[in-house]
């Protein structure tokens, strides 16, 4: 791959997304507002793709390493780049301030992504010359591990644009989804707002405990979804196909609606309940290790997807 693709922060998001990028065979020119954080951002992006080598997802850390430079300048990352990931503070004036600049010192072609996962994008380009060629691309962490990407365009980026955009991300071996308004949440975490909504309920009334709840998903529902959609998933749940399913369920599933609708605040008692449970069975000072272990089985898991898509397609 030829282009060069500039990340605008070398954070969590920043570093993982120059991952991607240059996984890919891209250049990428990474480059932050905190000079320290620069400093630090090639050896930890080299530990991740140390563990990622380990693991058998990618063929030489070295390599991929390579094609990763960090710049001192926003000027100097955008130089000759298709594609600009912004990945700095979720908060609307920076992101505001960084796309104007970056709007002035792209290349005319360029496209210009934020990383934002709760700020849409007509709040911080409306009134950029090239707001037409702007959206967020809003990844999953850590998006190295976790190909979903939400293309989210404003009410003005171009139609082309978003075209062009899934077509990058495909090239880079992302899985896009266009989210067609701006809607609060986009929609990965709309649809986890919703399970999270009802699994706090379920707890704070003593249907269920935090811990067994826990096991309902990882053990029950999210054996299939990590291979197939809720769509997908009621398709093959009646012998006819989905509508089968919906003349055999959906008015069960329309009670439950009207009975799940009242919003449960999720207020410090209930909060410290589940706090109290997960402390039980991870105590704080495990946490940071568990996220290295959960980070290990997602790569399993890849490495386990990508051979059954090898075996029984996708
Ligand atoms: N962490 C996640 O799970 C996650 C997932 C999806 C999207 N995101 C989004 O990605 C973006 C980055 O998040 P993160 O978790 O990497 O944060 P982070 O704090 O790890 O990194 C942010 C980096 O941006 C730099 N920075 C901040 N303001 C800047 C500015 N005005 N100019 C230049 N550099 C600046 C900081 O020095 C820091 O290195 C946010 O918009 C966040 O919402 C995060």
């Amino acid at each position: 791959m030829s282009e060069t693709f500039a990340v605008a922060g070398a954070g969590l998001i920043g570093r993982a997304w120059a991952i991607v990028f240059a996984r890919a065979g891209a250049r990428v020119r990474l480059w932050d507002g905190a000079p320290a954080a620069l400093d630090a951002a090639i050896p930890q992006l080299r530990a991740n793709l140390d563990d990622l080598e380990a693991q058998g997802l990618i063929a030489s850390a070295a390599e991929v390493a390579g094609r990763v430079e960090t710049v001192p300048t926003l000027a100097a990352a955008l130089d000759g780049a298709a594609w600009m990931q912004e990945c700095i503070a979720e908060q609307v004036a920076p992101k505001a301030a960084l796309f104007e600049e970056a709007d002035r010192l792209a290349e005319p072609e360029a496209i210009l992504a934020s990383s934002s996962s709760a700020i849409t994008a007509s709040r911080f380009t409306e009134s950029l010359p090239g707001r037409l060629r702007c959206l967020v691309a809003h990844p999953v962490n850590p998006p190295y591990l976790v190909p979903l990407v939400e293309l989210c365009p404003s009410p003005w980026t171009d139609k082309a644009v978003v075209a062009r955009a899934r077509a990058v991300m495909e090239g880079v071996g992302m899985v896009p989804v266009a989210v067609n308004r701006e809607v609060d949440g986009f929609v990965l975490n709309r649809l986890q707002g919703a399970l999270l909504a009802e699994a706090f309920k379920l707890v704070a009334d003593g249907t269920i405990s935090a811990d067994d709840l826990d096991k309902t998903v990882k053990d029950g529902l999210g054996l299939r979804w990590s291979f197939m959609g809720p769509f997908e998933t009621i398709d093959l749940n009646a012998p006819a196909g989905v509508a089968d399913y919906c003349a055999r369920y959906g008015p069960f599933y329309e009670r439950l609606q009207a009975e799940q609708a009242p919003v449960l605040a999720w207020d410090p008692a209930l909060v410290a309940r589940i706090e109290a449970d997960r402390r039980q069975h991870l105590p704080a000072e495990g946490l940071a290790e568990r996220q290295v272990w959960r980070d290990r089985r997602l790569m399993a898991l890849l490495r386990h997807k990508r051979a059954a898509t090898e075996e029984h397609g996708g």
